[in-house]
């Protein structure tokens, strides 16, 4: 992968409306898109399908290492099986956080998500972008929310989907994963220095789009 090829960092908690701005910001630009956070959840049920435990570090950065998936319009395949919505549960999300407090998952998985920086660009979501993965992104991009507005947000696409789900219990599961993601020594959640902070709280998807665009616009000026 070139370093020449821009790349657009958008990092942050879950359910701080990541997946949507940074698939759109995408879209518009005709940019690739990667959803790091996919493959951390791809892993943890490749993991719980082949019975591997969640703390076993090497045999599951060996799964990371060769990970059989591949995204489709709009879909997700775990060695050929559709798991577009599997991956999305809320169990394989917390299970996802779990594995990815471990350094060789982590490491694993590196060269897999740096493979995606292709021409024209690439708008990568997750939770290092910015600060390690692709620390000379062109824009990098902290999206944040209040708890409140996050659980509302989950609860909406549970329900969406089909999926069961309980205000009480998701305030819950956020903070203890926000704990998670933020308390762990390798590649913690935290905005790079060079990142602008955007809180989306009261602001709408679309919205954000249009001021991550707009500094895009600026930083390329700037360039
Ligand atoms: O964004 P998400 O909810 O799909 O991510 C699931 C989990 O994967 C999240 O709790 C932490 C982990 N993750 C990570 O550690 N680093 C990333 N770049 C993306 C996700």
């Amino acid at each position: 992968a070139s370093v020449n090829i821009p790349v657009i960092s958008i990092d942050g908690p879950t359910a701080s409306g990541k997946g949507t701005v940074a698939h759109r910001v995408a879209k518009q630009l005709g940019f690739h898109y990667l959803d790091s956070g996919a493959l951390y959840r791809l892993t943890a049920l490749s993991a719980i399908r082949q019975g591997i435990d969640l703390w076993e570090e090497q045999q599951i950065a060996d799964l990371a290492r060769v990970l059989p998936c591949r995204f489709e319009k709009g879909h997700v395949y775990l060695a050929g099986d559709d798991v577009t919505d599997a991956v999305r549960e809320e169990a394989i999300g917390v299970a996802a956080s779990k594995i990815a407090v471990l350094p060789l998952v982590r490491k694993a998985l590196v060269e897999l998500q740096v493979s995606f920086r292709q021409t024209p660009g690439l708008v990568a979501d997750g939770r290092d972008m910015g600060t390690v993965i692709f620390p000379d992104a062109i824009q990098k991009v902290f999206l944040t929310a209040s708890v409140e507005a996050r659980a509302n947000r989950r609860y909406k696409q549970l329900i969406e989907k089909g999926f069961p789900a309980n205000m009480e219990d998701l305030v819950k599961d956020l903070t203890e994963r926000d704990a998670r993601d933020m308390a762990r020594t390798e590649a913690p959640l935290k905005p790079a220095p060079d990142a602008f902070i955007l809180d989306t709280s009261h602001i709408t998807a679309n919205e954000a789009v249009h001021q991550i665009l707009s500094l895009y616009a600026i930083a390329l000026r700037n360039q």
